[in-house]
């Protein structure tokens, strides 16, 4: 299902009517421009037992409509006038993914929409601690570099706080890269991609894509297409909200990630996760390599030796961003 990790392997697994493992996966905002092509492949991952839709309006008409593709999954779906809905859709997740929260409309940075995300994301937070504790959560609502923080706050203080499970996600940057760099190789390869989720933090490093090479002209050009390949899709949808499919696609393949490594699995992903690795510069969160066991983050890798100087210096540019973003959202719990 997903192009180059065992691509065709994974889709034959995906959509198999095979027994399903046991693993309840909860869509919170689900019902969205994001939520409703998420829950359609989560329905056919097969891995996924339970599929457990939550969003604060429309949702049994989702469930209803996923809940009849054929894999063995079983799928709920509440609203926000269920009585106990949220707790019904958490109780028992192994995985909460978020994409929960308004979009941008052109003219908009992601911090603009910081005002009604964060208090979104910290309600939802504040229920999983609650109800879901252990669970993974896979935060997708924007700014992402200030939502990841605010999450963990909450767990703090819920006192359940675990930084090995909690990850904001930045896959649509490795799609974004990866495609773009395929048009180029002429085949779809992985490129890593460090930093944050909001313009200058999201670093590419195309010095680690083996048999690539750029001009200078080219590097730079490539590394502003995936730092503001968001800001193409909100331009073209001319006000009618931001990425939703390929976010979907991103968003599902990282899920896909977790439940491999939940069962058991040596999974190697890039994440934006609590690290120590800029600890020195004042930083917390940073999105690095990160090796995933059934705990989540298992091991946080450093970045690569290799990486050139130019990807050291947007490394440097991004520092102080990241560290603002995440001070706003640590503050505001
Ligand atoms: P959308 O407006 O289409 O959908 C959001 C959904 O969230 C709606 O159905 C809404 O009812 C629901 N919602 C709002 N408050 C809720 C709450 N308290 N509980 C449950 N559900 C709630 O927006 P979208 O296009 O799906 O985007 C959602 C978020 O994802 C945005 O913040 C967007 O910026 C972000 N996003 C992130 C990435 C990324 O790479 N991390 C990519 C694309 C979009
Ligand atoms: C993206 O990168 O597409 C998302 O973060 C949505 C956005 O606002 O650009």
């Amino acid at each position: 299902m997903f192009a180059t990790r065992n691509s065709l392997k994974l889709a034959a697994r995906s959509f198999s009517t095979a027994v399903p493992l046991h693993s309840k996966v909860a869509v919170l905002g689900a019902a969205g421009g994001i939520g409703q092509p998420l829950s359609l492949l989560l329905k056919a991952n097969t891995r996924i037992s339970k599929l457990s839709l939550y969003d604060i309006q429309n949702t049994p008409g989702v469930a209803a409509d996923v809940g009849h593709i054929n894999t063995l999954s079983e799928v709920t779906g509440y609203s926000a006038k269920d009585q106990d809905g949220l707790k019904k859709t958490l109780e028992g997740a192994e995985l909460v993914v978020i994409p929960a929260g308004v979009p941008r409309k052109p003219g908009m940075t992601r911090d603009d929409l910081f005002n009604t995300n964060a208090g979104i994301v910290r309600d939802l937070a504040q229920a999983c601690a609650e109800f879901c504790p252990k669970a993974k959560l896979l935060i997708i609502s924007n700014p992402v570099n200030s939502t990841v923080p605010i999450a963990t706050e909450v767990f703090k203080k819920a006192g359940v706080h675990d930084p090995k499970k909690i990850f904001g996600v930045t896959s649509l940057d490795l799609v974004r890269a990866s495609r773009f760099i395929g048009d180029k190789l002429g085949k779809v390869v992985d490129v890593p991609v460090v930093g944050g989720h909001a313009g200058i933090t999201i670093i590419p490093l195309f010095s680690q894509v083996k048999g690539l090479e750029l001009t200078d002209a080219e590097r730079d050009a490539l590394t502003y297409r995936v730092q503001f390949g968001g800001d193409e899709v909100v331009k073209a949808k001319d006000g009618l909200g931001s990425a939703t499919l390929s976010m979907a696609y991103a968003g599902a393949r990282f899920a896909d990630s977790l439940l491999r490594a939940g069962a058991g699995e040596d999974v190697l992903e890039w994440a934006f996760v609590r690290s120590d690795l800029f600890k020195k510069e004042g930083l917390e969160y940073f999105s690095t390599y990160v090796k995933l066991d059934k705990d989540g983050v298992k091991e946080i890798l450093p970045l690569p030796e290799s990486i050139s100087e130019y990807e050291r210096e947007l490394v440097q540019k991004a520092i102080p961003e990241l560290k603002k973003s995440e001070t706003k959202g640590a503050s505001f719990v």
